[in-house]
């Protein structure tokens, strides 16, 4: 099997290439891979999916950086919606299946009052630009290509740095806090469920070779606060730091987030392909992976 990643050098990306190790994996991106591409560009990305005819492509290229999106809608939508359809057109004429990578930020975080997570047949309403622009990925991903996969997920730390954020991600950016010796105010009012790159990959994986076409939720199990999750990173990597709990007005922002976005996975666990664990036990794998990467440095 043929597998193409779009955006293989990212922090979903480099997880994927390693879930697909046993297939012949096409590295996609803007530099570097088998085959550089930007997805803005239509004639190139259908060039380079004509030329290795993969059977699978997965396109986890975005434009993600929240205030970024806010000040520079154009590039926004040229990435995450045009980029997108690009993709579900050139698979959609060579016949490959697209599985294309969106977010839980689609959701207005209104389900917060109900408590109860989204799934996949629940109305979007998205609250900035990034949201937007991701969402008109989706639609554009599912009227230009069939044979499609939509999967959706959230709060995203791997062992690769996440890099349309500045190579940052959660864990990171608190251990850098921690670092510092001061005291570190995390938002407790603010719920989503953290979700472990590899734990994700593999659930792909088992989406992209077994699913039905549509669209599919894929976070870890479970919920919590980013001051929770916080909390649990502290407690797993064994680092002491004073912890104070804030609200999201503490913080001012310009942009809008949604304060609910946890998912329910419905889709794959009703297919029976559901194998998502809870965010605690994936949040351990990634302590210990992080720990052996480390050693192996040394
Ligand atoms: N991170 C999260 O918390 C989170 C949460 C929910 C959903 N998601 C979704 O998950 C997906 C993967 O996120 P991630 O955390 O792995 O992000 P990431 O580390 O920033 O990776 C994104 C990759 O996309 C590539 N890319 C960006 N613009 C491109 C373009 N114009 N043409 C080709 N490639 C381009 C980047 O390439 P370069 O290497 O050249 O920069 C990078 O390798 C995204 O679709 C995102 O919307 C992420």
């Amino acid at each position: 099997m043929v597998v193409m990643i779009i955006g293989a050098k990212g922090q979903l990306g480099t997880a994927l290439c390693a879930a697909f190790q046993d297939t012949e994996v096409i590295k996609a991106d803007r530099g570097g891979g088998h085959c550089t591409v930007d997805i803005c560009d239509r004639k190139a990305l259908f060039k380079c999916i004509s030329e290795f005819r993969p059977e699978i492509v997965i396109n986890t290229a975005a434009e993600h950086e929240l205030r970024s999106c806010e000040a520079h809608p154009d590039q926004s939508f040229a990435v995450n919606a045009s980029g997108a359809m690009w993709a579900a057109q050139a698979c959609r004429e060579t016949g490959a299946r697209l599985v294309h990578i969106s977010t839980d930020y689609v959701f207005g975080g209104d389900s917060r009052e109900r408590n109860i997570p989204y799934c996949e047949s629940d109305p979007p309403k998205p609250l900035n630009v990034y949201a937007a622009s991701k969402l008109a990925g989706e639609y554009l991903v599912a009227a230009h290509c069939a044979n499609h996969l939509i999967v959706r997920t959230a709060a995203l730390y791997g062992l690769a740095r996440c890099r349309g954020k500045g190579g940052r991600n959660f864990v990171e950016t608190m251990l850098g806090l921690a670092a510092t010796g001061q005291e570190v105010k995390v938002v407790n009012d603010e719920f989503t469920t953290p979700t472990y790159a590899a734990s994700l990959a593999a659930q792909i994986r088992l989406l992209a070779e077994r699913a039905e076409p549509g669209l599919y939720h894929a976070t870890c199990g479970g919920a919590c606060s980013w001051y929770e999750f916080a909390e649990a990173i502290f407690e797993e990597l064994g680092v002491r730091v004073h912890l104070v709990p804030a609200k999201s007005l503490d913080f001012q922002s310009s942009v809008k987030r949604p304060t609910y976005t946890v998912l329910d996975n419905r889709h794959a666990r009703e297919a029976g392909l559901d194998i998502m664990p809870d965010w605690r036990e994936a949040l351990k794998s990634y302590t210990a992976a992080r720990r052996n990467a480390a050693n192996a440095t040394v």
